[in-house]
C-alpha cells in the first residue's frame, strides 16, 4: 500500500461559543467557546473538521511521494488513516474516486496553495443576497448604517499643515467626457431586443483580440486591455436573453475570430430565471439583455507564474481591467452596464459546466439599453444619465 496527502490542505482553529451549564448553574452566565479543527482542501468543495489523530497521520504523509505504510510509520488497520482516506485527503496510488481525482486535475494547475484554498472555499452557492440584506436591515431595525461606526472619511490627505500643490485641468476631453456619463445601470429596457451591432461592438471592444504575436516561443494575444504577463486568461461566456439575432442561452465568445460558440439555447423563462440565480437574486441586473460572466482560465495565467504569490491578484485585476473596458465601450453607444461579484459561482459553474480551479468565475457584467424610467438606484450625482 503507496500512500500520498492531497496536494493543498491548510488547518483552521474554528470556535463555536455556547452555553457553559456548569457557569450557568453557579449562578455566572457566561459564553463558552468550543475549538475545531477544520480542514481547508482546494479540491474539495467543503471543509472537514479533524482531530488530533487524522492531524498526526496527515502530518506523516508526503504531498509530493507515494510512501509505503512503513515509511509513514502507520499500520494497515490505522482507524484515522481510513478517516482521511473516507474525507478525501488521503489517498492510495490505485485509489479512483472524485476526490483522487480532483486532488490529480489540480496538481497540473501550478496554483499557489494559499489562493487555491481561498478560491475554493470563498464561492457562493444559491446565495440570495436581496434576502439577506432585508435580514441584515430587519436584525437592525431597518437601519442598518445607523449601527455602523462612523465611515472612514471618502478622501485621505496627509493633513492641513502639509502644502497642497494644485494641478492644471484640461479644459474638455472626450474621455472624460465618457467617464463622466458611465454609470451603473440598474434599470433595463425590456421592450425590445438589444441590436445586434451594438452587442457586437461592446463585445469587440472588450474581448477580441487585436493581433495574435510570437513572443519568445508563446503565442500571445495583444487587446485593448492590459493583462499580467500579456496572457490574457479572461474568457467572456455569455448569458444571451434578448439580442437580436442572437438565440437566447449560453454562449462562449471566441477571442479572435470574433464570434460566439453556442453552448446551450434557452428559452426567456428559463434563461431569466438563470440570470436571477447566477447573480444571487439580484433581478435588477438580471434584467439585462447580455450577461457576461468573467471566467479565468487559470491555467494559462500560473503556465508562467507557478505558484506565485501574485497570480491570483493579477488573474482578478484582470477582470477589473475589462469590465472598466466594457463599461466605456456600452457608455460610448448610449447603452448601460454593471459589474458584480455577489454572484453564485458555484451555479454559474454548473450552467456552464466549469471546473472552478481550471476555469473559475471572478465576476458577472452586462449590458443593454436603459430603461425609460428608474425604478432602481442609480448613482448618478452629475446627471449625466437621469435629468434629475
Ligand atoms: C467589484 C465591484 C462589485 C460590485 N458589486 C455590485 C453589486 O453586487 N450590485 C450592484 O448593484 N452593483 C455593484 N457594483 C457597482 C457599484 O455599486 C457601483 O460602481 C457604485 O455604486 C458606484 O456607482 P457608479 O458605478 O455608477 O459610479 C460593483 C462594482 C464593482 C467595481
Amino acid at each position: 500500500m503507496r500512500l500520498r496527502r492531497c496536494q493543498f490542505v491548510m488547518l483552521e482553529l474554528r470556535e463555536r461559543l455556547g452555553v457553559d451549564l456548569q457557569l450557568l448553574l453557579a449562578d455566572q452566565p457566561r459564553l463558552a467557546f468550543q475549538t475545531q479543527w477544520v480542514a481547508l482542501a482546494a479540491h474539495l468543495e467543503h471543509p472537514v473538521t479533524l482531530d488530533a489523530q487524522e492531524i498526526t497521520v496527515i502530518g506523516r504523509l508526503s504531498a509530493s511521494e507515494w510512501i509505503t505504510l512503513e515509511e509513514a510509520g502507520l499500520q494497515r488497520d490505522d482507524a484515522a488513516l481510513a478517516q482521511l482516506r473516507e474525507k478525501g485527503l488521503v489517498f492510495e496510488a490505485t485509489d479512483s474516486n472524485a476526490a483522487h481525482d480532483a486532488d490529480t486535475r489540480l496538481r497540473g494547475c501550478h496554483w499557489h496553495g494559499l489562493a487555491a484554498v481561498a478560491h475554493r472555499h470563498l464561492r457562493w452557492s444559491g446565495v440570495d443576497s436581496i434576502a439577506e440584506q432585508q435580514r441584515f436591515a430587519e436584525l437592525f431595525d431597518g437601519e442598518p448604517m445607523a449601527h455602523l461606526h462612523d465611515p472612514p472619511p471618502p478622501v485621505f490627505a496627509l493633513g492641513s499643515a502639509q502644502p497642497r500643490v494644485a494641478l492644471p485641468r484640461a479644459a474638455s476631453s472626450p474621455l472624460l467626457d465618457l467617464l463622466a456619463r458611465r454609470v451603473t445601470c440598474r434599470n433595463f429596457d425590456q421592450s425590445r431586443p438589444l441590436p445586434q451591432a451594438a452587442f457586437a461592438f461592446v463585445l469587440d471592444a472588450t474581448f477580441r483580440a487585436l493581433a495574435q504575436v510570437e513572443v519568445t516561443g508563446v503565442s500571445v494575444l495583444k487587446k485593448g486591455t492590459p493583462s499580467a504577463g500579456g496572457l490574457h486568461p479572461t474568457e467572456a461566456y455569455l448569458l444571451i436573453q434578448n439580442v437580436e439575432g442572437v438565440a437566447p442561452g449560453l454562449h462562449h465568445y471566441h477571442a479572435l475570430d470574433h464570434a460566439l460558440e453556442p453552448l446551450q439555447t434557452l428559452d426567456a423563462a428559463d434563461v431569466r430565471r438563470l440570470a436571477s440565480r447566477l447573480l444571487a437574486v439580484q433581478d435588477y441586473l438580471a434584467d439585462a439583455p447580455a450577461i457576461v460572466v468573467y471566467v479565468s482560465r487559470f491555467e494559462r495565467n500560473f503556465w508562467k507564474y507557478r505558484q506565485h504569490a501574485k497570480a491570483y491578484r493579477a488573474a482578478i485585476l484582470d477582470v477589473g481591467h475589462l469590465s472598466q473596458t466594457l463599461y466605456l465601450a456600452a457608455t460610448e453607444r448610449g447603452l448601460g452596464a454593471f459589474f458584480t461579484a455577489a454572484v453564485n459561482e458555484v451555479d454559474i459553474e454548473q450552467a456552464f459546466g466549469l471546473d472552478p480551479m481550471q476555469q473559475g468565475v471572478i465576476g458577472v457584467g452586462g449590458f443593454g439599453r436603459r430603461g425609460p424610467t428608474r425604478h432602481e438606484i442609480e448613482f448618478d450625482p452629475l446627471h449625466a444619465v437621469w435629468p434629475d
